[in-house]
């Protein structure tokens, strides 16, 4: 049997960031699975920069400033404690991986060079053009390989095994061969990112956020946190939901709807394009509604006053992308955009170490829920968290792995997984992946999206009812083992429903709004009967089972949000 001391699932910046951490004692066996291979991972489509209060651009920038930012962006649901830890530690990871040749861009005097972010007082975004999820991956990555971790790439993760107590390991699906593994581990971080793929096709996020870690989690009994909160970022490509990074709004970029008003000034009249993303999203959706959109229900994002030589030095990738996918070049015309799925403030829920409510099992990123990003993240607070947290459940999983002995697995440890493939292998039902999978995100993105009702979402749980109820006629088309993508789209496609149903679930249940989570029908903060976390568990009739808990405050009593 494969047998490590740490192991991690999930190749991002949590997970390549974990695996540094725990093979820093060089004695321990660590390895990271993936389904993908690693410099794929979804970290390498982050654009626009990582927020630290390194004050390089602006001399007055405390971490305190970072730490009210970010628990007032998070519409005050973050937990402050570790919020506040989060953005004291941040100018230290960022020196760490500049020190491992992380390529920032830089100021005149040879800084780590800063830009303006949505929702934040000064600009503290760290930046290398508009490719800085690239960059960290890519360095992340070679600092691995150089301190002897090892790599199961193109595997993917079927199950978490606990005994209840503490971590045995996990079983998975070797994807090249077809075979089914057990892997022994005294600690398992979970760093598999978000489940932004529940809105198929109105998301930024690559195919593979399918939200693998947090369903392997949920069906294993853990705890999940806060998952009725989606990020929809404002500026995605109007096609395609590619992501177009704030960081053009940071460089100066305005929004513009059909009539050509910069319509910001109705909304954040201070703080403008650079509000924070859950009000610039529901601004874009309120000129659509409204009748001030284009005839696909976009508006514009104006790039053409910049000039040639700033979008060729600050942001190469978006035009690249802007020509590619819609047609258009940025240096000559504004850019048709959308409010896209972006990411997923929810998570399997843990401490401040990353450590979930079972000894040995970890979640890092976009995964987990710790939490310090509440009812809305800040732009550039996510490839923070990774770092952050990735290391963090690094060290806390090497000091647990190096005082405990090994696991006893249980001989069947495999049984249930075999049992699993072999049943959705050999289903003839008619139904087709992607008609399930295009039905769950028209659901999703249309009934429990920005604007959100008892109506509509009392639909989108009938209609997720029914597509689960689909999805046990699916068919694996590829009969054979060797590389069967098919197969796995039906393992990711039954984790997605899942997590919608609680997404649904959660946001059905909290009449009130915040951040992210818009109720047309209770439209104010409830602070006195809604200031606290959703816990989601799996019931014993399968369904979820929600229960709340107190968020952590220790510093900034609730205020209004004004921008
Ligand atoms: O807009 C962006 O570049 C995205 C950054 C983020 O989500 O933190």
């Amino acid at each position: 049997m494969l047998t490590y001391d740490v192991l991690i699932i999930g190749s991002g910046g949590a997970g390549l960031y974990a695996a540094l951490k725990s093979r820093m004692e060089e004695d321990l066996q660590v390895a990271v699975l993936t389904k993908v291979y690693p410099t794929r991972s979804h970290t390498s489509a982050a654009q626009g920069g990582v927020n630290a209060a390194l004050a390089n651009k602006d001399k007055t920038d405390t971490w305190e400033q970072h730490w009210f930012d970010t628990v007032k962006g998070s519409d005050y649901l973050a937990d402050q404690d570790a919020v506040e830890m989060m953005c004291r530690e941040a100018p230290e990871v960022i020196r760490e991986l500049e020190h491992w040749g992380c390529p920032f861009d830089r100021t005149k005097e040879g800084k780590i060079a800063q830009r303006p972010f949505g929702g934040a007082s000064k600009p503290r975004a760290c930046y290398a053009a508009d490719k800085i999820g690239h960059v960290m991956l890519h360095t992340l990555y070679e600092q691995g390989l150089r301190h002897g971790v090892n790599y199961f790439n193109e595997w993917f993760t079927l199950s978490l095994l606990h005994d209840g107590q503490r971590c045995l390991g996990v079983n998975a699906l070797d994807i090249r061969t077809g075979k089914l593994h057990t892997i022994q581990a005294k600690a398992v971080i979970l760093a598999t990112g978000g489940y932004g793929r529940i809105y198929w096709k109105r998301t930024s996020n690559a195919y593979g956020n399918t939200g693998d870690g947090a369903a392997i989690a949920y069906r294993a009994g853990l705890p999940l946190k806060d998952m009725e909160f989606v990020q929809f970022h404002p500026t995605g490509l109007r096609r395609t939901g590619i992501l177009m990074t704030e960081g053009a709004r940071g460089e100066g970029g305005y929004l513009l709807n059909a009539l050509g008003e910069r319509f910001m000034s109705r909304y954040a009249p201070e703080k403008m394009e650079l509000g924070p993303r859950d009000l610039v999203s529901r601004a874009i959706e309120t000129e659509v509604r409204e009748g001030r959109g284009g005839a696909d229900g976009e508006v514009f994002l104006d790039l053409t006053h910049l000039g040639k030589e700033r979008i060729l030095n600050r942001l190469p990738q978006i035009r690249e992308l802007c020509i590619g996918f819609e047609g258009v070049d940025p240096l000559e015309e504004p850019v048709p955009i959308k409010p896209t799925a972006h990411y997923s403030m929810g998570g399997i829920h843990t401490d401040i170490n990353g450590l979930s409510p079972i000894e040995g099992i970890y979640a890092a990123g976009e995964a987990g829920c710790v939490s310090v990003h509440g009812a809305n993240r800040l732009g550039g607070n996510s490839l923070l968290d990774i770092l952050i947290f990735g290391r963090r459940a690094g060290n806390h999983a090497l000091a647990y792995a190096r005082n405990i002995d090994l696991p006893k697995m249980p001989k069947n440890a495999l049984e249930a997984d075999e049992n699993r493939i072999k049943a959705l292998m050999e289903n003839d039902g008619k139904e087709k992946i992607a008609d399930i999978r295009r039905d769950m995100g028209n659901l999703m993105a249309n009934k429990a999206g920005i604007y959100r009702n008892a109506t509509d979402l009392t639909k989108a749980l009938e209609g997720l009812t029914i597509l689960k109820q689909r999805y046990k006629n699916v068919q694996v088309a590829d009969k054979q083992k060797i590389f069967n993508t098919d197969l796995v789209a039906v393992l990711e496609l039954g984790n997605m429903l899942e997590l919608a149903e609680i997404v649904t679930k959660g946001a059905l249940e909290r009449t009130e709004c915040r951040g992210a989570h818009y109720r047309e029908d209770f439209p104010e903060r409830d602070d006195k009967n809604w200031l606290k976390h959703t816990i989601a568990t799996k019931g014993t009739d399968g369904e979820p089972v929600l229960s709340f808990e107190d968020v952590t405050i220790t510093k900034f009593q609730p205020e209004t949000r004004v921008y």
